[in-house]
């Protein structure tokens, strides 16, 4: 069946979205999206869908595979979870009441306990490995979703794995997130639960991250069919003097660049805290690296014991958390059975928060690297919140700065997923509703130059032959002459303005916020005298051009830490001659209001008058003053030769007369 589905909405100013959307199909869940980034994959109730990426303003949903449920419960309805590829032909798709489908873009039925959850609203996740395809699941193994599992399936020819069930392993966990990381041969859990460690009144929730081995392949008489190399470990995503922010909420794998070791593989969750009132709610974003993962698992551990841990377990010959201990001997794996959270925390990368707000509560995030214009490489995060709000944020060495905040929903919805598709650059958020496609940027927003750069997005660049706000990724590497390039040096932008002399000019500087602090300043950033310049409330400077205020001045705004200049050089306009512009133009001065224009050309004219009035009144003060002098001497007559009769500040003038 073929059914139109596309329909647009405007999210907010510049931005057309195009939604997936038809009346019977609903509570799209899990997104998967072809390696040739084509295809966009789409778990819904009770099938898996298909689409076109490129499609923007029309698509025929084609369903292909009825995804009913497998037990006899009436108004069953499968919702599916979980969307993954096993290998370049088959796809693996998992919905709650413990069915999945494996499909050659289909045709394979099966049930597997332990393999997909039962629970429709947790979350779980699915990882594939190896050209086998080997898959290591989070989930929940009975119909109650009480008995947390970390398994590994669809091993051929050896072990498929699970917990170890001796001690209590998990205490009431959501899983979050699984990487896998090639580079260490290690699988990557992420996920809250309940805190055993500490000894609190109230139940206290903590995030994790656990590893398992791909090698493992459980132990010969202790650790039979059980993992040998499972590990956990605490994340500190929280500073001194703060509320914990204990709940990770979604967090996102970002592989190194390519100069970069395996080690700086990030990790950007988000956080939120168990204490979270009404009024308050904070929300923060932290960054996590592999190199920390992998110190806290070699390091020392916490021993089991009750119902609690207590005694710190030193790790002997570094054996705890390591790989390939499989068949070592039954001491060591009746160690590593009781001995599996490590004694030191996996801190945030250079232990602060990247971003922190008390406004919004987010819920999903998914990152990408891109390099600019100006060569410089940024991490941008895409952060969802639960109003339906998308926050587009760049990360700076000392900050974070939000360049645009998109309204995907114009009702609050429950946001089930994420994902971006670097290739295509588009943002995919998967709702109760349907599917939106966000486009990472809209560089055609950005009529001007000023704008286009003082957007601060990163994707975009201004094209000096085209003149037009252009995406980065559209612009020939001779195209970004030395102009597009030098802006995002210091300053960040060079602008020419043409002004005349003897006339009110407002010059502005265009900032993407409102929040932003703007001051004006000299190139030798001495700030402006306040007599002669006058900052408008939107920021803009007004002055009147002179020879002496002709100069090059500093816009300079600051928001949360991140600074940017722009630099705004005055051009004395010669009538006859028309503007050749080579430079990043677009930057007119505005038009002065009437109010200024009042106020101070009136008190600019005035001035000039006070100074011509003042003048002429010393002048006749200083001929009255001569003149009464002549008077003085004429009818005192006295000594000239006695200059200290004379008071001080007549000295000059007595001895001038003579
Ligand atoms: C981008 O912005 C331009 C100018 O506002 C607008 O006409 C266009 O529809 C926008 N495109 C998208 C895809 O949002
Ligand atoms: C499915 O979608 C409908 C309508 O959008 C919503 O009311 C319902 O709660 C959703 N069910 C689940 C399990 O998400
Ligand atoms: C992909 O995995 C499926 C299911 O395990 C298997 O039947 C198929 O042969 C595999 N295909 C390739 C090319 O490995
Ligand atoms: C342990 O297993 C690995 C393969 O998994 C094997 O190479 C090694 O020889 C084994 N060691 C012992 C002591 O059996
Ligand atoms: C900075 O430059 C302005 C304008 O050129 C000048 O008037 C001022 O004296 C300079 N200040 C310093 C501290 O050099």
């Amino acid at each position: 069946s073929h059914r139109k589905c596309c329909s647009c909405l405007t999210g907010s100013p510049g931005r057309v979205l195009s939604t997936y959307k038809t009346s019977d199909v609903q509570n799209t869940t899990a997104l998967l999206l072809s390696p040739d980034a084509a295809t966009l994959f789409v778990g819904v109730k009770n099938a898996v869908l298909s689409l076109d990426v490129n499609c923007i303003l029309q698509y025929d949903w084609t369903p292909k595979h009825g995804f009913r449920c497998q037990t006899s419960e009436k108004n069953c309805a499968n919702f599916v979870r979980i969307l993954q590829f096993i290998n370049s032909t088959h796809l693996y798709a998992c919905g709650n009441k413990f069915s999945y489908l494996l499909m050659s873009w289909c045709n394979f039925h099966s049930s597997a306990k332990g393999v997909c959850p039962y629970k429709g609203s947790e979350r779980n996740t699915a990882v594939f490995v190896g050209e086998d395809g080997e898959l290591y699941t989070t989930t929940t193994e009975d119909y109650f979703g009480s008995t947390p599992v970390i398994s590994r399936h669809f091993s051929k020819g050896r072990n498929n794995l699970n917990l170890d069930t001796t001690f209590k392993k998990l205490s009431d966990p959501t899983f979050i997130s699984s990487s896998y990381i090639p580079s260490e041969g290690k699988v990557l859990f992420f996920f809250r639960e309940e805190a055993a460690e500490y000894s609190y009144t109230e139940r206290f929730f903590v995030s994790r991250v656990a590893q398992v081995c791909t090698d493992d392949n459980g132990g010969e008489r202790v650790l039979q069919k059980s993992w040998t190399t499972f590990a956990k470990s605490q994340l500190i995503c929280q500073t001194e003097k703060q509320l914990p922010f204990n709940l990770l909420q979604d967090i996102v794998m970002m592989p190194p660049a390519d100069d970069e070791l395996p080690d700086n593989t990030r990790f950007y969750g988000i956080f939120t805290s168990q204490w979270s009132t009404h009024r308050s709610s904070p929300t923060a974003v932290c960054a996590f690296t592999l190199g920390s993962i992998k110190a806290a698992f070699s390091g020392a551990y916490k021993t089991y014991t009750a119902e609690t841990y207590q005694r710190e377990q030193p790790n002997p010959n570094s054996k705890l958390g390591k790989c390939g201990i499989h068949n070592d001997t039954d001491s060591t794996l009746n160690l590593v059975k009781k001995t599996f959270l490590t004694a030191t925390s996996v801190k945030s990368e250079g232990n602060k928060q990247l971003l922190i707000t008390n406004e919004v509560l987010y819920s999903r995030i998914t990152a990408q690297t891109v390099q600019a214009a100006s060569g410089h490489i940024y991490t941008v995060l895409y952060l969802l919140t639960e109003t339906g709000l998308l926050h587009k944020v760049v990360l700076q060495n000392n900050g974070f700065h939000i360049i645009e905040e998109i309204q995907v929903f114009k009702q609050p919805q429950t946001v089930k997923s994420i994902l971006l598709s670097v290739t295509k650059g588009v943002v995919f958020v998967g709702s109760s509703e349907g599917v939106i496609r966000v486009p990472v940027s809209n560089c055609s927003f950005y009529s001007s130059c000023a704008e286009c750069v003082l957007a601060r997005d990163p994707f975009c660049g201004w094209d000096l032959l085209g003149k037009a706000c252009i995406p980065v990724s559209d612009m020939k590497p001779d195209l970004s002459s030395a102009l597009v390039r030098s802006k995002y040096a210091r300053p960040d932008l060079l602008s020419v303005v043409s002004v005349q002399l003897y006339r009110l000019v407002m010059l502005p500087c265009y900032s993407s916020s409102r929040q932003a602090k703007v001051s004006w300043r000299f190139p030798n950033h001495s700030t402006l005298p306040q007599s002669l310049y006058l900052q408008h409330e939107d920021g803009s400077l007004i002055f009147f051009v002179t020879p002496s205020t002709a100069l090059e001045y500093f816009c300079v705004t600051e928001e949360q830490g991140f600074q940017q200049t722009a630099a705004i050089s005055l051009k004395l306009q010669t009538s006859s001659r028309s503007q050749t512009s080579s430079s990043c133009s677009g930057l007119e001065p505005i038009p002065v209001p009437d109010l200024y224009e009042d106020t101070i050309m009136h008190q600019k004219i005035y001035y000039n008058e006070l100074v011509a009035v003042s003048s002429l009144l010393a002048i006749c003060l200083f001929v009255i003053a001569v003149g009464a002098l002549l008077w003085w001497r004429k009818s005192h007559n006295t000594d000239p030769a006695d200059p200290e009769c004379l008071p001080a500040h007549d000295v000059g003038l007595s001895l001038h007369l003579k």
